[in-house]
């Protein structure tokens, strides 16, 4: 299958098929409500994840949504063409998902009320994980090698742009209280705990049985046996699971059996640099030493 070529939109490059001009006007005009809720990732730090979280996290637990909607529609892209077709349906508080950086979100956006959870990844284990996304997605560009890959994800050539661009725009908000951060590590380390942060976050007064049903049924695993998260839904010519499944690895610390001793420097370094003079640090050490995520301080 041949797609055209990637949408440009304020300097981003957004695939097309799930994104087009009319999709992205209406996200620009879209009218959030203060009880909205949004996660927001760069692409491939658990966007998924969290569209099978929050709807059980905002229901107390009710399995119903993760059971008989798929996630696209669930939990949908503020971005993406879906939005317009579901948005009547979604119950309320709404749950979203956006990859925008701060900037792009709608105006209605930043006089409402609405919370958003930033779930950040290791970026080393962003483009391990994007890399094999490229090469299963058909409506994705041809990846290239690993090292033309690497050169392409440091530089911005990919959808949504550069990481670093991502977190900076999210780092510097004026949200105050309506926003938390949150990490893929943590998730992994411990899940019950970073449902309970979550949901302390959106005022949830949930049951030890709650987050820990909760849990389970986020697991890595019960997600892969969920056909309306697994994207086993999508037609093969759109998503090649013979390739790369999308729900993958689900693991911590993958780069390790990607990088050379070389690209680490490379990477991390470009990584660094991207970063020089910002007032957050990374909850992550890039040079390999540790992939644990600390906690990630609040700006
Ligand atoms: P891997 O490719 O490293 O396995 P996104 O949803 O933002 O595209 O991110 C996809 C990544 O999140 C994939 O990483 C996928 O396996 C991982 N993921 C999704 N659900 C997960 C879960 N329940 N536990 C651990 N990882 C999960």
């Amino acid at each position: 299958m041949s797609w055209p070529s990637y949408i440009k939109y304020h300097g981003l490059a957004l695939p097309p098929g799930a994104h087009s001009e009319e999709s992205l006007e209406y996200a620009q005009n879209f009218a959030v409500e203060d009880t909205d809720v949004f996660t927001v990732t760069y692409p491939k730090s658990g966007t998924i994840w969290m569209q099978e979280l929050l709807p059980l996290v905002l229901s107390g637990g009710d399995l119903t949504p993760i059971q008989t909607i798929p996630n696209w529609d669930r939990v949908p892209w503020l971005e993406e063409k879906r939005l317009k077709v579901v948005v009547d349906q979604l119950s309320s508080p709404r749950a979203l998902v956006t990859h925008f950086p701060y900037q792009l979100m709608p105006q209605s956006f930043f006089s409402s009320k609405a919370k958003v959870i930033y779930v950040m990844r290791n970026p080393k284990d962003v483009i391990v994980s994007s890399y094999y996304f490229h090469q299963m997605a058909t409506f994705l560009e041809d990846p290239g090698t690993w090292d033309e890959f690497m050169d392409k994800f440091l530089e911005g050539r990919v959808m949504f742009g550069k990481w670093t661009d991502h977190v900076k725009s999210w780092r510097h908000t004026e949200l105050g209280d309506r926003i938390m951060y949150i990490t893929y590590e943590q998730m992994i380390q411990d899940l019950p705990a970073a449902v309970r942060l979550i949901s302390d976050f959106l005022g949830k007064n949930l049951s030890d049985k709650i987050i820990e049903k909760i849990a389970y049924h986020c697991s890595f695993n019960s997600m892969q046996a969920n056909i309306m998260s697994n994207f086993s839904l999508v037609p093969k010519v759109y998503m090649d699971s013979d390739k790369s499944q999308f729900l993958r690895k689900g693991v911590v610390g993958d780069w390790r059996k990607h990088f050379s001793s070389e690209q680490l420097v490379h990477f991390s370094s470009a990584i660094y640099k991207e970063l020089e003079g910002e007032r957050f640090t990374l909850p992550w050490s890039l040079d390999g030493a540790t992939d644990v995520a600390n906690v990630v301080a609040q700006v």
